[in-house]
């Protein structure tokens, strides 16, 4: 299979079992805890709860598992990248070790988890490593190696891998994991409702009024009264704290493709060179593997994304030759200011409401600590790390990455420029099949699509998040919004939030 006709989907989603279908809620509904999003951090938050004897609902707007989750890479591993270094100069040692023994907890949680459920989820210990081929970049790499070690993690400086290539140098960590997340997930989700807990899919919540209880209202108008409500919908769905001021949406490509098991890496890696490359490899059948090569990140809306899925198929093609590519898909992740998620009580004033964010492409470790760090604090207990995640800090500019920076300009850019005119807009006839484009008509401007078999198809291009303009993403058939990342299908249903309403219908312009 060439990489055009590649499955155009992700290989978890494929290859789970389909999972015992939830009902979406369709009465009023009273719970101890309502958990918002059904993805890895919403559900390892509702189980936790759930083991401990609380009555839990999960409120899913789609599948549970099948979102940002069903589309990660899933490395469950505590070396994110080049984090310690950082940790170690904005948060100091113990912020760093904070950092690592949280992660680190997440992953022997994790396994324990697979061990008492029995779970199948294809789980292999591992080691990951960040490496870089340009020699420019081997300092980095012993700084991280050093800070990491420092933070308590088995880290050492290598020069060696198992990779098909030669590399400048890695910082190599053991004792880390890979899985199956949709099988992984499933399994926690039966056990959940063993529990006792409630799963609802197809349930998108639109309101919450915070208060003793809380109360959430669903898009067909059911409510649900808790006494916690958790936020997990990847970007927060609410956001009284005004998170949106310090995440920044990425969105990146995933390909797949079938290599001898004699070839396969075995070990995790990432490097932040080329734009990212991330790989791993994965059980697969006849002798072969499944290597999961990942990269080419973009703001959404702000891409040529077929021509992104090329290089990418390129690069692996070229550092591995011989590959059968089998699936394409892709995911988002969101980064916080400081790279340290969001996880805690969501805003000053929150005394039963609780947000888990920002996992910055590393959501396996982090949904499954965030699991664990918000079931502490809705009971009552105390967690060494609840400082370090609190969504609540203060989050210097100096804390901040440039790239966060040049994104945060970006939005600004986009909220005055999106309601500026236009320079050039094209007219509806001139959008070819597939694709999309924003006309502006007597000073609206109308997200038109022109579909396969050249109907065209209009809705408002004003994101109902917080209005800025959607732009299309031809190869994945999606409007998409710069500003925080919602997503939406070419009729303007919600693919993706914070957005909660869907893009308006509209009759096309004349
Ligand atoms: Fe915030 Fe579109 S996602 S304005």
């Amino acid at each position: 299979m060439n990489p055009q006709t590649a499955t155009h989907g992700s290989y978890w989603l494929e290859t789970a079992p389909p999972g015992v279908p939830a009902p979406p809620l369709s009465g009023d509904l009273t719970v101890d805890v309502a958990v918002i999003g059904g993805g890895i951090a919403g559900l390892s938050t509702a189980w936790e709860l759930a083991r401990q004897g609380r009555e839990v609902a999960v409120l899913e707007a789609g599948r549970v598992a099948a979102g940002v989750t069903g589309h990660t890479t899933a490395k469950l591993t505590a070396l994110h990248t080049l984090v310690y270094d950082h940790l170690r100069r904005t948060r100091g040692p113990e912020g760093a070790s904070l950092y690592a023994r949280s992660q680190m907890e997440a992953i022997r949680h994790a396994s324990g988890i697979v061990d008492e459920l029995g779970i199948d989820c294809e789980w292999e210990e591992t080691a990951a490593l960040t490496y870089a081929e340009d020699p420019q970049h081997v300092g980095e790499l012993r700084a991280e190696a050093e800070a990491a070690r420092e933070a308590g993690l088995p880290a050492e400086f290598v020069t060696g891998t198992d990779l098909p290539f030669a590399v400048a140098g890695a910082v190599r960590v053991s004792g880390q994991a890979q899985f199956h997340p949709r099988k992984y997930l499933l399994a926690l989700t039966d056990d959940l409702r063993r529990r006792g807990g409630t799963v609802y899919e197809g349930t998108r919540v639109v309101r919450l009024t915070e208060g003793e209880p809380c109360i959430l209202r669903t898009d067909t108008g059911v409510s649900v009264r808790a006494g916690e409500v958790v936020i997990a919908t990847h970007y927060p769905v609410f956001d009284r704290a005004l998170l949106f001021t310090r995440l920044s949406p990425r969105r990146e490509l995933v390909v797949a493709a079938t290599i001898d098991e004699d070839r396969a890496p075995r070990d995790m890696y990432i490097t932040q060179e080329q734009n990212t490359r991330s790989v791993r490899s994965a059980p697969y059948r006849d002798g072969k593997r499944l290597l999961i090569v990942t990269g080419e990140h973009f703001t959404p809306g702000t891409a040529d994304v077929e021509e992104r899925f090329t290089r990418l198929t390129a690069w692996a093609d070229d550092r591995f030759t011989g590959l059968t590519f089998t699936h394409r898909w892709a995911t988002q992740d969101n980064d916080s200011t400081d790279s340290v998620p969001l996880v805690g009580p969501l805003h000053h004033r929150s005394r039963h409401t609780y947000v888990a964010t920002g996992f910055g492409g590393w959501g396996m470790s982090g949904g499954i600590m965030a699991g664990r760090l918000l079931s502490d604090q809705i009971n009552g207990l105390p967690s060494p790390w609840s400082g370090l995640y609190d969504p609540r800090r203060l989050t210097p500019v100096v804390r901040a990455g440039a790239s966060f920076l040049k994104h945060q300009a970006q939005v600004a850019r986009h909220f005055v420029g999106d309601r500026l005119p236009a320079v050039t807009a094209p007219a509806p006839d001139d959008i070819p099949r597939g694709h999309g484009a924003v006309v502006r008509v007597g000073g609206r401007q109308y997200a038109i699509h022109r579909d396969e078999s050249g109907s065209l198809h209009a809705v408002s291009a004003r994101c109902t998040h917080l209005g800025c303009i959607v732009a299309f993403n031809d190869a994945e058939q999606a409007w998409e919004c710069p500003c925080h990342g919602s997503r939406f299908a070419p009729d303007g249903q919600i693919l993706q939030g914070p957005a909660v309403r869907p893009l308006e219908k509209r009759d096309i312009p004349e």
